[in-house]
């Protein structure tokens, strides 16, 4: 009996291991598509951009730095010397800018670590 609450038990944690990583995976799927729906017009799929319009993605060291900036541009938008880059704040929640910025952290030939819902949600509040 007890080694079926053993073995019981492994299975478990085996299986809840196995969610979470495939979670890490839908993480980045899910960054994916919302950036497909709202960035890529501008950013291109590729994350190139166009040039001297919509900056590169790719490659780009405000991206793949510090979250913090890359988290506030993407909340509240950036009007600079190329235009106007929208605000996402009211349109996307905590958790799809999270998905969101992972995504292009990671995307492409970029990697820098994810980014968390709670990381976006304490930017939001500055
Ligand atoms: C309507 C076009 C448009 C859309 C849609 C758009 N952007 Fe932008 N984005 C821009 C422009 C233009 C800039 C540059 C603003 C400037 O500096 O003049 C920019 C800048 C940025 C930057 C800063 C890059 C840098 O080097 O300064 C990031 C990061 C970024 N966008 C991410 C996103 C993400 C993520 C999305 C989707 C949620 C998105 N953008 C959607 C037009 C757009």
């Amino acid at each position: 009996m007890k080694f079926w609450v053993t073995m019981f038990s492994i299975t478990l944690v085996l299986a809840a291991n196995l969610a979470m990583g495939q979670s890490g995976g839908d993480l980045v799927k899910q960054g994916q598509d919302i950036y497909e729906e709202n960035c890529a017009d501008c950013h291109r799929s590729n994350g190139e951009g166009l040039w001297v319009k919509f900056p590169a993605l790719k490659g780009n060291a405000l991206v793949t730095g510090d979250p913090k900036p890359v988290i506030a541009t993407v909340l509240n938008g950036l009007k600079g010397s190329l235009g106007q880059m929208p605000a996402w704040k009211d349109t996307l929640d905590d958790q799809q800018i999270a998905a969101l910025v992972t995504y292009i952290r990671q995307a492409w030939s970029n990697r820098a670590p994810a980014v968390t819902p709670a990381m976006v949600a304490a930017t939001r509040r500055q």
